[in-house]
C-alpha cells in the first residue's frame, strides 16, 4: 500500500485534470487529493461526479494567478506534492486573447513554484512539483523527424510560448533553488470530457447536430493523438518513478493528418448514427487557416518507454470508438457545456 501523501492537483476540473484526479483518487486511497480549479469555461465539476464523494478528495475553487490566495492555501494545507495542470489551453483563444495565457500559464505557475519553495524550505525529502506541459513548446516539424526531450524550444503560438516560459521557470527553480521538479510534455490528447472547442469533440458534436465541420486550411496539418487515460497512466508512472529534474516526452506514435482523422470520424459516426455511408462527410467545410498554424507534431517517447516502462494501451480506432460512444451516451454533459448552463450554475453556487 502506498504511503500517505497530500497532493495538490491544479486544473482538476478540466479535461486531462479530471482523468488524473480520477486515476489518483481511486488507485491511491491513501493519498489525499485536493483539486484546485478556477472553473473557467473549460473547468466543469460534472467531470468528477464519480469521484467527488470519495473520502480522500476535496475541491477548492480558486485562481492560481491570485498570489495571496495560493500562498495561504499552501501555508494551511501541508502539501507533499503538486501536479500542475491548470492552464489556458486552447491555441485559437490564445490568438485572440494572449494576455490571459501569460497570466495563468506563466504568472500562475510562478505563484505555485514560489508557494512550494517557501513552504517546503530546505526539507524537500519526498516532495515533488510535477509540471504538465505540451509538445507544442518544441514548435513545428516538417515531414520528417520527431521531438525528443533535447529538441530546442521554438514555440510559435501565444499558447505554446506561455507554456514554454512556464517550463523554463520550473527548470530554473530546480537548478537555482533545488526545488524537486519533473516535467512531461505530451502530444494531443483525446477522450471523454474534452471541451468541444478542440478538434475531436467539436467534430463529433457537429456531425451529431448536422453542423458544418470547419477544417482549417487544407486539413494537411499533422497531430500525434494519445488517449487521455494513457496520459493519466504516464503521469502516474512519472509521478512515482520519474527522476528529479528530468523531462519526459509522452506521445501516441499515432500521427494523423487532420483531414484523414475527420474522414475516419465521419465514417464511425455514420455507422453509430445509422446514417448512409458518406453522409457526414458532406458536412466538411474548408475554412481560413489558423494564423501561424503549426504543420506537424510528432513525439518520440522512447525515454519514457525505455526508462520507466510506459506504453500506450489502445489502438486509435478503438480509442476513438470509445470516445464517440461516451459523447453520444452523455448528451446532457455536451448540452450543458455548449449551452453554458453549467457556468451559470457555478456563478450561483460560488460567486455570491
Ligand atoms: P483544459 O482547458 O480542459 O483544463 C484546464 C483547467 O484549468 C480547467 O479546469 C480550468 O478551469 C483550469 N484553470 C484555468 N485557469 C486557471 C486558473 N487561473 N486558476 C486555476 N485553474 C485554472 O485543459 P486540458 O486539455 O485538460 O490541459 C491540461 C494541461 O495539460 C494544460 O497544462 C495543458 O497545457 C496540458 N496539455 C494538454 C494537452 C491536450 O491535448 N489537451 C496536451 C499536452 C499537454
Ligand atoms: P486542436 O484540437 O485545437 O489542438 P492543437 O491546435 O493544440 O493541436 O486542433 C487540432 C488540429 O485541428 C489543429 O491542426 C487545428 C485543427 N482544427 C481544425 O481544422 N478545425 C477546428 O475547428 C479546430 C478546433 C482545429
Amino acid at each position: 500500500m502506498s504511503s500517505e501523501k497530500h497532493i495538490l492537483i491544479t486544473g482538476g476540473a478540466g479535461f486531462i485534470g479530471s482523468h488524473v484526479v480520477r486515476e489518483f483518487s481511486i488507485k491511491y486511497p491513501n493519498y489525499k487529493i485536493t483539486n484546485l480549479d478556477k472553473l473557467t469555461y473549460a473547468g466543469n465539476l460534472e467531470n468528477l461526479v464519480d469521484v467527488e464523494a470519495g473520502d480522500n478528495y476535496s475541491f477548492v475553487k480558486g485562481d492560481i494567478v491570485d498570489e495571496a490566495f495560493v500562498d495561504e492555501l499552501f501555508t494551511k494545507s501541508d502539501f507533499d506534492a503538486v501536479i500542475h495542470l491548470a492552464a489556458e489551453s486552447h491555441v485559437d483563444r490564445s490568438i485572440t486573447n494572449p494576455n490571459e495565457f501569460v497570466e495563468t500559464n506563466i504568472v500562475g505557475t510562478l505563484n505555485l513554484l514560489n508557494a512550494a519553495k517557501n513552504t517546503w524550505g530546505e526539507n524537500t525529502d519526498g516532495k515533488l512539483f510535477y509540471h504538465i506541459s505540451t509538445d507544442e513548446v518544441y514548435g513545428s516539424l516538417g515531414e520528417t523527424g520527431y521531438f525528443v526531450e533535447t529538441t530546442p524550444y521554438d514555440p510559435r503560438s501565444p499558447y505554446s510560448a506561455s507554456k514554454a516560459a512556464s517550463d523554463h521557470l520550473v527548470r530554473a527553480y530546480f537548478h537555482t533553488y533545488n526545488l524537486p521538479i519533473v516535467i512531461s510534455n505530451c502530444s494531443n490528447n483525446y477522450g471523454s470530457h474534452q471541451f468541444p472547442e478542440k478538434l475531436i469533440p467539436l467534430v463529433i458534436n457537429n456531425i451529431k447536430h448536422n453542423k458544418e465541420i470547419p477544417v482549417y486550411g487544407k486539413g494537411e496539418n499533422v497531430r500525434d493523438w494519445l488517449f487521455v487515460q494513457d496520459h493519466a497512466t504516464a503521469i502516474d508512472i512519472i509521478f512515482h518513478e520519474g527522476k528529479l529534474g528530468e523531462t519526459y516526452n509522452i506521445g501516441g506514435s499515432n500521427e494523423w493528418k487532420n483531414i484523414d482523422l475527420i474522414h475516419l470520424l465521419c465514417k464511425i459516426m455514420d455507422s453509430k448514427l445509422k446514417r448512409a455511408e458518406g453522409e457526414s462527410e458532406k458536412l466538411i467545410s474548408f475554412v481560413k487557416d489558423r494564423a501561424g498554424h503549426d504543420m506537424r507534431y510528432a513525439i518520440d517517447s522512447s525515454k519514457l518507454q525505455n526508462e520507466l516502462g510506459w506504453k500506450p494501451s489502445l489502438q486509435f480506432e478503438e480509442g476513438l470508438t470509445k470516445t464517440i460512444d461516451w459523447y453520444l451516451a452523455n448528451e446532457a454533459w455536451m448540452d450543458n457545456v455548449t449551452s453554458g448552463d453549467y457556468q451559470k450554475y457555478y456563478e450561483n453556487q460560488y460567486d455570491k
